[in-house]
């Protein structure tokens, strides 16, 4: 059984490598923001006609129809204690236990030092629990998105599931075309006939709808991703359930409100949007128009352009290779840090500029000190990653041995000095070529401000030991090859994470990223990802029903409070590092775990503190 789990890991990590990571630039269907019209309903809908829309949403196990689920009101879920329960809830009030804005007292008697204040509608020890509105279920064919005011949810019924719980269906009656589009029936499925000039699934889309500079301002009606996903609300409950305010009731300064349209709130390229895929969590740009961009598609979608539903629509290219236009330079003009003496985000090629003699001594200065990101990564639990936001992730990629194929990505890794990676034992390949990529965000197209680095040398643990059900001493170092006596450059993509000086506390909120794996896609996201985790007591992931015996000194548990989020295959190697004192520390490296985000089996992570004599020791070792 165990066996299983690591035979897994192995498959997966051999999956990424047999999927090529293509580093061309990806087929642009619309050439992102340039030259693209208003084509959002040809190929996407065509895409998701391949088994129609309708089986898609009655096969979801989000859109699953519980009866009963409607009418039980407000009844206790008990469904993410486990991981309470895993971390030994005696803490003091610093850091703060109580989540959701709760207010902590210390207090002197009982077996809990501390007690939690709840706002509204708040309640648990730790303020946890909100409204149980949105059990799974409740909105029967229809995503579940929070409300302000009683009954704090409301149904948004998937077309063509009608409210009040999304059960039944009715084919274009009413009408959910919108601009008087004609709704065109195909069994279940159905058809908006947009007059001249609109677009969208709903053709809920204007003529002049577009967007301008980033898109920040932007405040138009696509709701829909470059790849055809239709984007969540919001306000969903399942992009909420681990944010911070999740009863925004109007439309904020950022443009976020209850709707499912494509912002930018964040400063990233262009508006994007959240959207789900199994039970995880993704975001992508959107099919939205630039306006300096012609229009030079046909902008009328007359229902005999469109792939109905009996044509059926070519499969989807999975994972990472799916098409999808490459994203511009990151304009947003973010200020460099006081540190930062070098070029900012070059690709690293030698050129002329004379560099100061000691080019290397004036970077990296300061560790663990991201760029300053924009609220929206925090609001919704840190799922989007920001350019600049986790700029010691690395991507480790592998090639067959001298030879000319492309690098593909095998794990994660950490940078901690210029020419030093931090990553897992179990990443190192034996007879391989391999190189670190830094400051990528998405792994399918070559980025203007990624740094790609032979690796010179891979040292992994001595004491590393592959078992059965678990791995020990899963750790390694990359020495990245220099050229002129520098490795990476300091940018604002690229800076190092800090190495942790002293044990954290249980229930410690720290963030995990990657490129990891999915239940839905063994190939794992081509955008960058990362999550919250609290890391787990020892004891509490050593009992018998967790990971037992398995653990030892060298790891640690962390996991995610819905259960569902967590490190998976492909994010192996990465960091998992917590915030002291305003600066990021590598507290873990993922390693493994059984299955990805399953009650009771966090992932597990190298404990970086058990190892800190190992890696000072062997970067200061004599050069080969
Ligand atoms: N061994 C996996 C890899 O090579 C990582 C698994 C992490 N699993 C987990 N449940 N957190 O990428």
């Amino acid at each position: 059984m165990k066996l299983r789990l690591l035979l897994l890991c192995v498959l997966l990590a051999l999956f990424f490598v047999s999927c090529e990571m293509k580093k061309e630039k990806k087929e642009h269907r619309h050439g992102r923001g340039r030259g693209r019209g208003h084509g959002h309903g040809h190929d996407h809908h065509g895409k998701h006609r391949g088994r129609g829309r309708f089986d898609e949403i009655t096969t979801d196990e989000f859109f699953q129809i519980i009866p009963g689920a409607d009418n039980e009101d407000e009844e206790e879920d008990h469904s993410s204690d486990w991981l309470y329960e895993l971390q030994e809830p005696e803490g003091h009030c610093n850091p703060n236990p109580c989540r959701n804005r709760g207010v902590c007292e210390e207090k002197e008697r009982g077996k809990r030092k501390f007690k939690c204040h709840c706002e509204k509608p708040f309640k648990g020890k730790k303020c946890e629990k909100g409204p149980k509105r949105c059990r799974k279920g409740r909105c029967g064919r229809g995503e579940c998105v929070l409300t302000s005011r009683p009954p704090y949810y409301e149904c948004k019924c998937k077309e063509p599931f009608r409210p009040p719980n999304c059960e039944r269906h009715s084919v274009c009656d009413p009408n959910p075309c919108h601009n008087g589009a004609l709704c065109v029936k195909d069994g279940n499925d159905f058809d908006c006939a947009c007059p001249t000039g609109f677009s969208g699934r709903y053709c809920q889309v204007g003529p002049n709808d577009c967007y301008t500079g980033d898109g920040e301002s932007y405040r138009g009606n696509v709701s829909e991703t470059d790849d055809g996903h239709e984007c969540l609300f919001w306000n969903s409950h399942f992009l909420l359930e681990s944010g911070t305010n999740p009863f925004e009731a109007d439309e904020n300064e950022d443009g976020l409100g209850p709707h499912n349209f494509c912002r930018n709130p964040d400063g990233s390229q262009m508006p994007w949007c959240f959207y789900r895929k199994g039970r995880r969590l993704w975001w992508d740009y959107c099919d939205v128009r630039h306006c300096d961009d012609p229009t030079d598609e046909p902008t009328t979608v007359k229902p005999t352009d469109q792939p109905g539903p009996t044509q059926p629509a070519p499969p989807p290219p999975p994972g990472p290779t799916e098409p999808a236009p490459p994203p511009p330079a990151p304009t947003e003009p973010v200020p460099p840090p006081p540190s930062t003496t070098s070029a900012q985000g070059t690709t690293p090629v030698p050129g002329p500029t004379p560099a100061p003699t000691n080019a290397s001594d004036a970077q990296f200065r300061t560790c663990g000190m991201p760029q300053p990101k924009k609220a929206i990564t925090r609001i919704f639990g840190g799922l989007k990653v920001a350019p600049g936001a986790i700029p010691w992730q690395a991507s480790i990629q592998v090639r067959p041995k001298n030879s000319n194929l492309s690098y593909r990505h095998v794990c994660g890794g950490v940078l901690i000095e210029s020419c030093w990676v931090l990553t897992a034992g179990h990443c190192i390949p034996t007879n391989q070529d391999m190189r670190v990529v830094l400051g990528s965000q998405d792994l399918s197209s070559e980025e203007p401000n990624e740094q790609a680095l032979t690796v010179a040398e891979a040292i992994r643990h001595e004491n590393y030991n592959e078992k059965p059900y678990a791995v020990y001493n899963d750790i390694g170092l990359l020495r990245l090859e220099d050229k002129n006596g520098e490795c990476a450059k300091e940018s604002q993509f690229v800076k190092t994470a800090c190495l942790p000086d002293a044990p954290l506390p249980d229930g410690t909120e720290c963030t995990i990223s990657g490129w990891g794996a999915t239940e839905n896609s063994s190939y794992g996201s081509q955008h960058l990802l990362e999550a919250n985790v609290l890391l787990i007591n020892q004891e509490k992931c050593s009992e018998r029903d967790v990971y037992g015996s398995s653990l030892d000194g060298g790891m640690l548990c962390a996991g995610h409070l819905q259960g569902g989020v967590d490190s998976c295959q492909g994010d192996s190697g990465g960091p998992l590092t917590c915030e002291e004192n305003s600066t990021h520390e590598v507290y873990g490296l993922v390693s493994w775990g059984d299955q990805c985000g399953k009650k009771n089996k966090p992932g597990v992570y190298t404990r970086v503190t058990n190892y800190l004599d190992w890696i000072k020791s062997t970067m200061a070792a004599p050069l080969p």
